[in-house]
């Protein structure tokens, strides 16, 4: 098939614009290939006779589904190498994808509960996050996210071991299984976390109700809120997340793996922009669902006929919606005022 002009500068652009990654579990990174490469070095039996068993496998009908898919997954994870590795692929294809900055989630009870412990995997995932600064300059900080479908209590003692690390994260999170898991019961945790200076996020209203999103943000006092499309059902509550520009970061290929959309041409990205919500577009689980931020990028613009030009815009909220210093945002917003200008001398295009 012959590719139009258009199609090609619209994958360049959501390739090359430059941008922040804010959604991403980088346990959701973990692609086949290198699952079964951890598999074999650590003798675990994956249950899939090969690469594209596994794939095949990453059919789902909500997010339960493939949450436990996930979660096996990430069993082959064991040493601080593979840590290592899962990072060092993950900001290989970021770079890649023109990501300059990526605010990253982790799932400490996902591998403390296999007794795999902060001193193995925090090394591993910071060694990587600075060699991948050395060499490409990609900026990089963690966010150390609490598992809902696990108590308040277990989210505490999991912000507590990690207290010699408190200082190596940015931020904490919520994710796992939403619906019955409201947000209020990590209050005492995220309580924690802002009494030493740490930022707050949490997933809600991916599956969860628009009430998870009023509690993320009156109870978790998070600053973005992680997928959020829900919030249409409610104009109170999107006139809240206006007045703030409380960021939202949404992922469409994960919503259309996961069936929050039946079709990405129904996604509701578009009409919460035109209603001035701020929002950026992520990969979450670039590895099950298919693409990673470009792709992200690439397919909802085509999917929902919007303008080459709403990458930059994507681009730009990104940037903003970090937990970067104003001295990096705006080094970083120059980067993307360059990207356009030369744009524009290129290809006529205008931002
Ligand atoms: N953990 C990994 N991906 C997730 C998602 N999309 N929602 C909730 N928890 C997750
Ligand atoms: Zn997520």
């Amino acid at each position: 098939m012959t590719r139009s002009p258009d199609a090609d500068r619209l994958a360049e652009v959501a390739r090359c614009v430059p941008k922040a990654e804010l959604h991403l579990h980088i346990e959701g990174s973990l692609e086949p290939e290198l699952a079964f490469e951890l598999a074999g070095r650590n003798g675990v039996e994956l249950g899939f006779a090969d690469v594209e068993a596994l794939r095949a496998a990453y059919s789902f009908t909500d997010l339960q589904s493939f949450l436990d898919i996930y979660y096996q997954g990430a069993s082959v994870l064991q040493t601080e190498k593979d840590f290592y590795d899962l990072m060092a692929a993950y900001l290989r294809r970021a770079h890649g994808d023109g990501v300059v900055r990526a605010e990253l989630f982790f799932d400490p009870q996902t591998h403390t509960e296999r007794g795999i412990g902060y001193d193995t995997f925090m090394p591993g995932f910071l060694a990587a996050m600075a060699d991948a600064e050395a060499a490409t300059g990609i900026s990089t900080d963690l966010i150390l996210c609490f598992l809902r479908h696990l108590s308040g209590d277990d989210a505490l003692a999991t912000f507590e071991e990690a207290t010699e690390y408190h200082d190596k994260i940015i931020g904490v999170g919520l994710d796992s299984g939403e619906v019955g898991n409201p947000p209020e019961r990590f209050v005492e945790a995220f309580n924690k976390a802002a009494e030493v200076g740490l930022h707050r996020v949490a997933h809600a209203g991916e599956e969860g109700p628009p009430a998870y999103i009023w509690g993320a943000l009156d109870e978790l006092g998070v600053e973005r809120i992680d997928h959020g499309v829900r919030c249409e059902e409610d104009d109170a509550l999107i006139d809240r997340l206006v007045a703030e520009q409380m960021p939202l970061t949404v992922c469409p290929l994960s919503n259309l793996a996961l069936r929050v959309v039946d079709d990405l041409a129904d996604h509701n990205i578009g009409r919460l922009a035109d209603r001035g919500v701020l929002v950026t577009v992520n990969a979450d689980d670039p590895a099950y669902f298919g693409g990673y931020i470009a792709e992200n990028y690439h397919q909802t613009i085509e999917a929902l006929g919007l303008a080459p030009a709403t990458a930059i815009q994507w681009a730009r909220n990104s940037i903003e919606a970090t937990f970067a210093t104003d001295d990096q945002k705006r080094t970083w917003f120059d980067s993307i005022d360059s990207y356009v200008e030369n744009l524009d001398a290129t290809w006529g295009f205008t931002a």
